[in-house]
């Protein structure tokens, strides 16, 4: 049975892939301000009445931290409108990448991040693709984790797939890219053994499995600098690998990453539109699945008090 009115809104960091959800749910995307007062600090009011109201937040929180300080004050102001539940939608969840303590002094900021958004207002969560299915832990409220791997095996199941093998570019990646091989008809898999000596700097060293003649898909949860990736691809090309393409869910794609990954020996690179969608990428290249359905879908069904189960593998 459908709960109480839902009201999607949104701040600033994903503002037309929240446009393409409310589209497919068939409603118009809640009015907010959400802008910066003269001293740059941000400013946010909900324009519309949501007392009682089923209410979706969508922001991905990637840097800049405005982005996440954006989706606390909406947490914020939905809680104290006397909204019935609120749910913090974050396709990209930023700051996730430090989720443990392996070193001394430094923070657990995904867990922090997790603390903040639970204190800020938010009921529950729905998110893509963590950088770690630990996160989760993290938080004492639901999460609803899905994955972008349904979309990715679509697109690449229209090939013939015979000559294919799934790559993980390191150990931590090897149980996603297991599920993914097994959904793309129990593909192969071979993994990246990469050990990072310094911070930014990842090395690829070693190679499990055979990729000699084959085409290697490349699969990681996000780009950022691009490193990994171009390291690992040259590795299988080392290896005897006839064609090297890559699909990533959050396309973060820090600095010169872009340019860099254009001018590098991979092939194809298959991101979703997670974040905001940089300008020029060089089309035919760099292809850009929208996340909007899966989402809306979820959506649907939490304020359906559906399973939404389904949506997970
Ligand atoms: C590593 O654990 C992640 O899954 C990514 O492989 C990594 O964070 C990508 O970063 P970059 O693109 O800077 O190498």
């Amino acid at each position: 049975m459908a709960r109480e009115t839902m009201k999607v809104f949104c701040g600033n960091s994903v503002p037309q892939l929240a446009e393409k959800i409310c589209k497919r749910l068939g409603i118009s995307l809640g009015k907010a301000t959400v802008d910066r007062f003269s001293d740059g600090e941000i400013r946010v009011k909900i324009e519309e009445n949501i007392r009682g109201a089923d209410v979706f937040i969508i922001q991905s929180t990637q840097s800049p931290a405005e982005n996440l300080m954006e989706l606390f004050l909406m947490l914020d102001a939905a809680k104290r409108a006397s909204a019935a539940r609120i749910t913090a939608v974050i396709p990209y969840y930023g700051y996730a990448r430090q989720d443990k303590k392996d070193e001394p002094r430094v923070p657990i900021t995904a867990k922090l991040v997790a603390d903040l958004l639970t204190q800020a207002g938010a009921s529950r969560v729905l998110t893509l693709d963590l950088h770690a299915e630990q996160i989760q832990g993290f938080f004492d409220i639901p999460v609803d984790h899905l994955y972008a791997t349904p979309l990715f095996a679509k697109f690449f199941g229209r090939r013939n797939l015979s000559a294919y093998i799934v790559v993980a570019p390191d150990a931590g990646s090897a149980k996603r890219s297991r599920g993914y091989a097994k959904r793309m008809g129990d593909l192969p898999m071979a993994i990246v053994d990469k050990r990072r000596e310094m911070k930014d700097r990842p090395e690829a060293l070693n190679l499990v499995g055979d990729v000699d003649g084959k085409v290697c898909l490349l699969l990681d949860d996000l780009i950022s600098t691009g490193t990994t990736l171009i390291e690992a691809a040259g590795l299988l090309l080392k290896n005897g690998a006839k064609e090297v393409r890559v699909v990533a869910t959050h396309g973060v794609f820090a600095a010169d990453a872009v340019k860099k990954l254009a001018a590098s020996p991979i092939q194809e690179l298959v991101i979703t539109d997670s974040l905001p969608v940089k300008d020029g990428l060089p089309a035919g290249k760099f292809h850009v699945l929208s996340i909007a359905e899966l989402l809306s879908e979820a959506i649907r069904r939490i304020n359906n008090g559906e399973s939404v189960s389904s949506l997970f593998i």
